[in-house]
């Protein structure tokens, strides 16, 4: 029996989002460049966004470009951003063959303008999709959108549109750049390191956390759903005892 025959249809996490690691190891281990790596990531995406589709998650995150990865070398920088535009443009047709919606997190300001178009394209293209939503993470940290988001709550308080007392959880998730989405149940990173590098750090406060030690231009469907299969033995008790959680 495959993983995912094994998953329970009844029991599919909503929110299912991805920290996509280990391209450079992968194409260092072959002696290849880190650019090759991550051409080579670009099957990994197709198939982790069909596997999800597939058995009904309506939200898929995938971390591809952190804050922090301007600061890797120039060439590698520019050989991402050259792929990124290059994987929109062809993969488009696909997601609206399959009724996928794209969109994106992150400082999209900071990104190249050829990038900044072609992405703001397959946004507007793919709007009436309505099978899943693919969110990409882009240029993205959490550090930096918490900022964002107290900057405008702080921004209300002063205009008096709201009053310091009234901000809850709620209020904070308004205010992130995921406020159209319920919070991620399940975090999947690959490569086998074990940390959050900055990703949705209020959004993951409850998610289940999964690591594989696959490289990420490794990672197949049926990774995704054997990620799915662990989620579902979980026992989530969100701060409660098992018997207050379990039906
Ligand atoms: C993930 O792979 C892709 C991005 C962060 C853009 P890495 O490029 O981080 O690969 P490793 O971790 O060096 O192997
Ligand atoms: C996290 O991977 C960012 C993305 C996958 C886009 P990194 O490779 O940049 O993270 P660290 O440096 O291992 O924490
Ligand atoms: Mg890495």
């Amino acid at each position: 029996m495959s993983a995912k025959e094994r998953i329970d249809l009844s029991k599919i996490p909503s929110h299912v989002c991805v920290i996509m690691d280990g391209n450079g190891r992968w194409a260092k281990r072959q002696g290849l460049l880190r650019t090759i790596g991550h051409q080579n990531g670009v099957k990994a995406v197709r198939d982790t966004v069909e596997a999800a589709a597939e058995i009904g998650v309506k939200f898929l995150s995938l971390y591809a470009f952190s804050t922090e990865n301007w600061k890797r070398p120039r060439w590698e920088v520019d050989a991402l951003m050259d792929l990124l535009v290059s994987s929109i443009n062809k993969e488009t047709k696909t997601l609206m063959d399959n009724n996928i919606r794209l969109t994106a997190i992150g400082d999209i300001e900071s990104l190249p303008s050829n990038c900044r178009k072609n992405l703001q394209e397959a946004i507007q293209k793919t709007a009436g999709n309505t099978r899943m939503t693919l969110i990409i993470a882009l240029s993205y940290s959490s550090r930096w959108e918490i900022i964002q988001a107290s900057k405008k709550i702080a921004e209300a308080v002063a205009a008096g549109r709201l009053s310091a007392d009234d901000i809850d959880d709620s209020v904070i998730s308004a205010n992130l750049s995921t406020s159209f989405c319920p919070d991620p149940e399940l975090m999947i990173r690959t490569s086998g390191e074990h940390r959050i590098s900055n990703f949705m750090l209020w959004q993951l406060a409850y998610a289940e956390l999964y690591f594989t030690d696959k490289l990420w231009p490794d990672f197949r469907k049926e990774d995704f759903y054997e990620a799915i299969e662990d989620f579902q033995k979980r026992d989530r008790r969100y701060g409660m005892v098992q018997e207050q959680t379990t039906d």
